[in-house]
């Protein structure tokens, strides 16, 4: 793979320039609007692969900002090393913004910051800082709810202090797991530190199938190819509108793979690789809901039967309620049949 070059639609990774983004205008649009409009916190919520971290990053171009991928993050001294790279990475931008900041040494195209000992500097002694350089400065947070106390904590505070006190710094907060997002936010938590405040909020959809189509037409076009229709169709259906499966599909047929049952096997391995992450009883749950079950009795039912194992009441609820809020499934269905087909696969094991 050669260095800053580009391989267009069907490139794996998040795109990070506008001619490699596909639509997604009007999302673009509500980002500068909301900016534009001064919110504080804005929202961007999706299910994994629609493409939120591409928008953001080429958003980021348009902006002054920085982007910060949240997950692994766990400690105060990991968030301070990704926001000196992130500072760094976009630093020919926003140079000006931080000239002169007490605890940050620019040479060049590199930056130091000082995050503890003399004359050190905190997150919100940074923000503070660009804040009276009466410019708006963007700062995006993806994946952010799988932060964990205290660290979750510390960010809540900083983010609900700057939205009530930094004018023109805006936090774009970025998520999959749609519903642990929300509880980040504390939209239904009065102790939550952003509490009843008011959130600007982006859904990134899936794309319609007309969209799907085009995309993959493009994306084909561009590696001078034309594969059958009928393959095109059967795609546009397995991979329902989502963008990170249609980009895996068209380079894994670009490289050679004519067979869509066997990209098919390799989405859903991803994707068992993700849910084997989860514990025993979750993954009894998905079981479940992928054979059919529609409702909360007939999942406890197929548990009983296969497992042998019957749940109370309240714990079979959180399991349903925690697979809801990472944004897997919703209304006994799931959000992502690539998802239900890794799901009838996963071996349970019990002891
Ligand atoms: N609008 C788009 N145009 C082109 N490729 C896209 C688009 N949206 C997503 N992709 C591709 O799909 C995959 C997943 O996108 P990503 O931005 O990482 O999604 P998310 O952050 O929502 O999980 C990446 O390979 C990305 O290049
Ligand atoms: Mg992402």
């Amino acid at each position: 793979m050669f260095q800053g070059g580009t391989m267009g639609l069907f490139d794996l990774r998040p795109k990070t320039k506008r001619e490699d983004l596909f639509d997604r205008e009007r999302e673009l649009e509500l980002l500068h609007r909301g900016i534009e409009r001064g919110y504080p916190v804005i929202a961007v919520l999706g299910i994994r692969r629609v493409g939120k971290t591409s928008l953001l990053k080429v958003f980021l171009n348009e902006v002054n900002g920085i982007y910060v991928d949240m997950r692994g993050v766990y400690k105060r001294i990991d968030l301070e090393a990704k926001l000196t790279e992130a500072l760094e990475f976009s630093l020919t931008r926003i140079k000006r913004l931080l000239e002169g900041v007490r605890g940050v040494e620019i040479s060049g195209l590199s930056i130091r910051v000082k995050w503890r000992g003399r004359d050190s500097v905190s997150l919100m002694g940074l923000l503070t800082e660009i804040n009276k350089k009466k410019e708006r400065f963007i700062v995006v947070l993806d994946e952010v709810q799988s932060t964990r106390p205290p660290l979750s904590y510390e960010l809540k505070n900083a983010i609900a202090y700057s939205y009530d006190n930094l004018e023109n710094i805006t936090f774009i907060l970025a998520g999959s797991e749609v519903g642990l997002l929300r509880d980040f936010l504390g939209y239904e938590d009065p102790s939550s530190p952003l509490y009843g405040r008011g959130v600007y909020e982006v859904v990134v959809e899936r794309f319609t199938p007309e969209l799907s189509r085009e995309f993959l037409v493009r994306g084909f076009r561009e590696e001078g190819l034309e594969p059958p229709l009928s393959i095109i169709d059967e795609a546009i259906g397995y991979f329902d509108g989502v963008p990170g499966w249609l980009a895996l599909f068209g380079r894994r047929y670009v490289d050679g793979v004519g067979d869509l049952v066997a990209i098919r096997e390799m989405a859903v391995a991803i994707a068992m690789d993700e849910l084997g992450k989860l514990g025993v009883r979750e993954k009894m749950v998905l079981k479940a809901i992928a054979s059919g079950a529609r409702s909360w009795s007939q999942v406890r039912d197929y548990i009983v039967e296969k497992h042998g194992l019957a749940l109370p009441k309240s714990t079979l609820s959180r399991l349903i309620e925690k697979l809801e809020k990472l944004g897997i499934v919703r209304d006994y269905d799931f959000l992502d049949q690539v998802y239900r087909e890794a799901a009838i696969k996963l071996v349970v094991k019990t002891e």
